[in-house]
């Protein structure tokens, strides 16, 4: 079984209003870039969550269809204004199904590292693949692991180091998991996080959308089309459904 890892301790908490991620410079190029694949047809995203990404994508006219394994994230969407107008199905997105097919498919904010296996992510692409239209898309954001920066033997990496705020990734390069540790001090009380991930190089990527009938069509640094580089910390990738 799953496990979730989005229960109501982190739902709560997940729309912070000061997170930079909840931020307008953070949202809109990202839903103008699928509102634009998604032309006149219907968007599923996978991880759907609070809605940060689907309510003013649906905002902005596209038919949005959300899949989630957590209720209480889900809970948080559906008391928002406009969230009548999106369609919700909770499961594991690897492996459920829904009505329907879409011009494009997304899971962004480094969501495909939630599943800890090949195997589940090979199966979110076959997933995803099945759910679009013939030239239909798929669409990731993730992070690229820091690898370069971490000295032979070690496995930490910080990436967030505030007064009230620390946060590693530490590494485990044989199997490609990392384990990423949140403390945060709010109100004079210490909240613990670690949330396992398996990083994914985007070769591998391009080959699990290779086993799932899609091909690349479009790979930039960041929402906004900038150029993928060695520099590039992440990156957003686009593979169109092309085979059976
Ligand atoms: C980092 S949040 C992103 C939420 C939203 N897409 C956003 O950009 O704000 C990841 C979401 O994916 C969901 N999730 C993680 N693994 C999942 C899985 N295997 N199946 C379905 N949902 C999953 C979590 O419950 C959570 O809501």
């Amino acid at each position: 079984m799953t496990t979730d890892y989005f229960g109501e301790d982190v739902a709560a908490r997940y729309d912070d209003p000061d997170d930079e991620m909840s931020q307008a410079a953070a949202i809109d190029p990202v839903v103008d870039f699928i509102a634009e694949l998604a032309g006149g047809g219907a968007a599923l995203e996978l991880g759907i969550g609070t809605g940060r990404i689907a309510l003013p994508l649906s905002q902005r006219g596209v038919r949005v269809h959300g899949i989630d394994l957590s209720e209480a994230m889900v809970a948080r969407l559906q008391a928002k204004p406009g969230a009548e107008e999106i369609g919700v199905t909770i499961g594991d997105f690897a492996s459920t199904t829904v009505e329907g097919s879409f011009s494009v498919s997304f899971l962004v904010f480094n969501t495909i590292m939630n599943l800890t296996t090949q195997d589940a992510q090979v199966a979110c692409f076959r997933n995803a693949a099945a759910h679009l239209e013939p030239g239909g898309c798929f669409v990731i954001e993730v992070m690229l692991p820091d690898l370069q920066r971490l000295p032979a033997g070690e496995t930490i990496r910080p990436f967030t180091v505030t007064p009230t705020r620390f946060g590693f990734d530490e590494y485990d390069i044989v199997r490609q998991g990392l384990i990423s540790h949140h403390y945060a001090v709010t109100d004079g009380a210490l909240r613990i996080n670690a949330i396992p991930f398996r990083y994914v190089w985007p070769a591998e990527l391009d080959l699990m959308a290779q086993l799932a009938g899609m091909t690349l069509r479009e790979r930039w640094s960041n929402w906004k089309r900038e150029p993928f580089t060695a520099g590039s910390t992440k990156h957003v990738s686009v593979w169109e459904k092309t085979g059976a």
